[in-house]
C-alpha cells in the first residue's frame, strides 16, 4: 500500500525525495509541481506522489490514465539552462529501468523517447517540463509507472500493461519510489558532470542503433535506420544516403 511514512524510512540521505508532497488524489502531480514553483515553495528534490490522479498528463497533450495502483511521482530538479536539457527526460528513463530492475529483479527497457517498456507492452512514461527564469532551469520529471494497477480494462491504444499484470505478482511500490529517487539523484549528478553516459546508457537501454524509424519531414513520411544520438539528444537516421536527426516523439513513429 501506497505510503509516504513507509517511502521516508526507505529513503537514503538523498536529496531527492527529501521533502514528499503526498495526496491520495490530485489533477496531476506535473501541474501541482508547477503550482509549488510558480508560488516560489519548490525547493531541489521535491517529490510529489499521488495515489490517482484525475487529470494526468501524457506527452502531446494526451491524457494518463491513473487508476489506484499505479505510480505517479513528479520530481523537482534545478539546472542551469543548457542545450542538454533534451537529457533530462534519458536521465529519468535509465533510472526508471535501474530502478525496476532492481525492486522486482525485471529487465525493462526504453522506447524512443520517453516510453518504459517491457516485451512489447508500454509500463510507463516519462514527462518533463521546465519552467526558466534567466540562467535558471527549474525542470518537472513526472513519471507514471503502471505499477499493481489494473490496465486490461482501459482502452489500450498503447498496448500498455502493468508490472502486476506481467509477472503475476504485486510490486512493494515504496520501494519502487525510493529506488527512483536514489537512482535518479545519481543519474542527475551523472547527467551534470558526464552526460555522454547518459546517452551511452539510454542507447545500451533501448537497443535503438540499427532500427527502422518512420517519420514525417516536412509534411512527407520517410523511412530509415537509427544511426545513434548525439550529445544533445538528437537520434540520427540515416535515409538512403542522408542523415536527419530527430528530437521528439513528434510524428516519429519506431518499429520493434
Ligand atoms: C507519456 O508516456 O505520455 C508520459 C506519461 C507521464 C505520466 C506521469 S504520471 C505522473 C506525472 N503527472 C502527470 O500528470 N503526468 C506524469
Amino acid at each position: 500500500m501506497l505510503n509516504d511514512v513507509e517511502i521516508k524510512k526507505y529513503l537514503k540521505d538523498s536529496q531527492i525525495g527529501k521533502r514528499i508532497f503526498f495526496y491520495d488524489s490530485i489533477d496531476s502531480t506535473n501541474l501541482e509541481a508547477l503550482r509549488l514553483i510558480e508560488s516560489s515553495k519548490a525547493k531541489f528534490g521535491d517529490l510529489i506522489i499521488a495515489k490517482t490522479q484525475f487529470s494526468g498528463k501524457g506527452q502531446q497533450n494526451n491524457t494518463w490514465e491513473s487508476p489506484e495502483g499505479g505510480l505517479y511521482i513528479s520530481i523537482i530538479t534545478a539546472s542551469k539552462v543548457s542545450e542538454l536539457s533534451n537529457l533530462i527526460t534519458f536521465t529519468a528513463g535509465i533510472t526508471c529501468v535501474e530502478a525496476i530492475k532492481s525492486t522486482t529483479g525485471i529487465n525493462t527497457n526504453l522506447k524512443w523517447v520517453n516510453d518504459i517498456m517491457y516485451k512489447g507492452n508500454k509500463l510507463g512514461g516519462i514527462l518533463t517540463q521546465s519552467i526558466t527564469r534567466g540562467t535558471l532551469s527549474t525542470n518537472i520529471t513526472g513519471i507514471g509507472i503502471n505499477a499493481n494497477a489494473i490496465i486490461s480494462n482501459i482502452n489500450n491504444k498503447y498496448n500498455a500493461a502493468s508490472l502486476a499484470e506481467l509477472t503475476g505478482s504485486k510490486i512493494d511500490i515504496n520501494l519502487l519510489i525510493t529506488e527512483i529517487c536514489n537512482y535518479f539523484e545519481k543519474n542527475f549528478e551523472i547527467y551534470q558532470q558526464n552526460p555522454k553516459l547518459i546517452v551511452d546508457k539510454w542507447i545500451e537501454y533501448s537497443n535503438i542503433n540499427g532500427l527502422k524509424i518512420n517519420f514525417e519531414h516536412d509534411g512527407i513520411r520517410l523511412s530509415g535506420v537509427a544511426e545513434g544520438i548525439d550529445e544533445f539528444g538528437y537520434l540520427s537516421v540515416k535515409v538512403d544516403d542522408k542523415i536527419f536527426k530527430l528530437i521528439s516523439t513528434k510524428n516519429t513513429e519506431l518499429f520493434y
